[in-house]
């Protein structure tokens, strides 16, 4: 079983590490690792934003062209003036082209950034692989962890700081 799901931090891992889980998935973290392929207004954007910034609408992958998902389907990213025009009925195309231009410009409130609901944990970009060797190099001290679960966050905290 895998946790997955706005884990952000040494101490999330570790949580489920200790509860049993076999691995975590990691998606939002990695978006403001150097090796990501978000521009940089979006990496600015991921680390500055705050926790509820992420919400979730049909209207980002309208604005990126991106529809045809079964029903339901919808994806979480940064709040923005555009999907809550569109959320309130403005006109799409007259939104998108403001969006295009926006993004021309790199005004971070005008690019789709994707990003999921540990968003406001995040303060600074490093690369993904202290995030990825880090966590990879303890699983030899799960049965420590087992056994003290205070100690285990404190190592994995120490390493993986928030
Ligand atoms: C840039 C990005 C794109 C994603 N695209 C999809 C997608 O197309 N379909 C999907 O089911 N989940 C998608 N996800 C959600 C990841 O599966 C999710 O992030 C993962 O469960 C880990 O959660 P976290 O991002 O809160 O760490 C995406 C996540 C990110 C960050």
């Amino acid at each position: 079983m895998l946790a997955a799901g706005g884990l952000s931090s040494g101490a999330h891992l570790a949580a489920f590490l200790t509860l049993g889980a076999a691995g975590a998935v990691v998606g939002t973290r990695f978006l403001v690792a150097e090796e990501s392929l978000y521009s940089d207004v979006q990496k600015r954007a991921v680390i500055a934003a705050k926790s509820g910034s992420a919400v979730r609408s049909y209207v980002f992958d309208e604005l990126r062209n991106t529809t045809g998902w079964p029903a339901g389907v919808d994806g979480r990213g940064l709040a923005m003036p555009a999907v809550a025009a569109v959320e309130s009925g403005a006109d799409i195309t007259q939104i998108k082209k403001e969006v295009a231009e926006g993004t021309k410009r790199g005004d971070p409130h005008s690019v789709v950034t994707w990003a999921g609901t540990g968003v406001g944990q995040l303060s600074r970009l490093q690369p993904a692989k202290v995030r990825a060797h880090h966590p990879r190099s303890l699983y030899g001290s799960e049965l420590t962890a087992r056994r003290t679960r205070i100690s285990y966050e404190s190592y994995m905290k120490s390493l993986w700081p928030i």
